[in-house]
């Protein structure tokens, strides 16, 4: 059998996207183990969804730490307890240290619901939908320094409609992370992924040109 890649995933909310990831490990179709879900919030609809699949969680609060140093040196130990190879932020609303970042260089994701590098930061499908763009979409990115700026892995692209609420447009967009989340990490754990300065290549993909959109539709032109 592959060897299945040791992953820790960071939650503060809902946890849909951990779910996703949970239901495609159990499919067979996500090559990934979750060794540990981790927490800055007790009331997180995510530890509820870990435990009912018996996948291990420690709630670490924020706010029982003097800084950001000390609460990441904290997450960093439980995650290197629990062998984890993949650090997953899943809807995660802290920004890492530089410290945290070193002890897992190049090994962070984190998933926007935005098309990156536009609309960083909080309420990325709202700051989109009030800005009118014809496109949103997602992002998964590895994590660096900056808000939402690491390089770029896979982002899906949909098409904001006239009836659209600043819902309905987030509904589709989750519908898309929800793919392209698994998809990111079963990348990784093929080990098919390299990066160059910001660019990010996946070996063995099959790439097509021909996929352009265009909203409002083109009339014959
Ligand atoms: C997702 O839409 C994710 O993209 C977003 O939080 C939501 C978490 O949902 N993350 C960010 O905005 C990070 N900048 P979930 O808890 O249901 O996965």
């Amino acid at each position: 059998m592959e060897k299945k890649l040791p992953i820790g995933v960071l939650a503060s909310g809902s946890g849909s996207n951990l779910q996703s990831i949970i239901d495609h490990i159990e499919q067979g179709r996500l090559d990934a183990d979750i060794r540990v879900v981790i927490s800055n919030n007790p009331d997180a609809y995510a530890i509820t969804r870990a435990q009912k699949h018996g996948i291990p969680f420690v709630i670490v609060r924020h706010q029982e730490f003097p800084d950001r140093e000390a609460f990441d040196r904290q997450m960093a130990e439980i995650l290197i307890s629990c062998g984890v190879e993949l650090v997953v932020m899943a809807g995660f609303m802290r920004v890492l240290s530089p410290l945290f970042l070193k002890t897992f260089p190049q090994r962070v994701i984190n998933i926007h619901p935005a098309l990156l590098p536009s609309f960083p930061g909080l309420h990325g499908q709202r700051q989109a939908f009030e800005y009118g763009v014809k496109f949103s979409g997602c992002t998964v990115h590895f994590a660096d320094d900056g808000v939402d700026s690491g390089p770029i892995i896979i982002q899906a692209v949909v098409p904001v409609l006239e009836t659209d609420t600043e819902d309905t447009l987030a509904e589709r967009i989750l519908r898309e992370e929800h793919r392209i989340y698994p998809q990111a990490i079963q990348f990784y754990a093929e080990g098919r992924i390299e990066i160059h300065n910001r660019q990010v290549r996946i070996r063995g993909l099959k790439e097509s040109a021909s996929q352009v959109l265009h909203n409002p539709p083109l009339e014959g032109f």
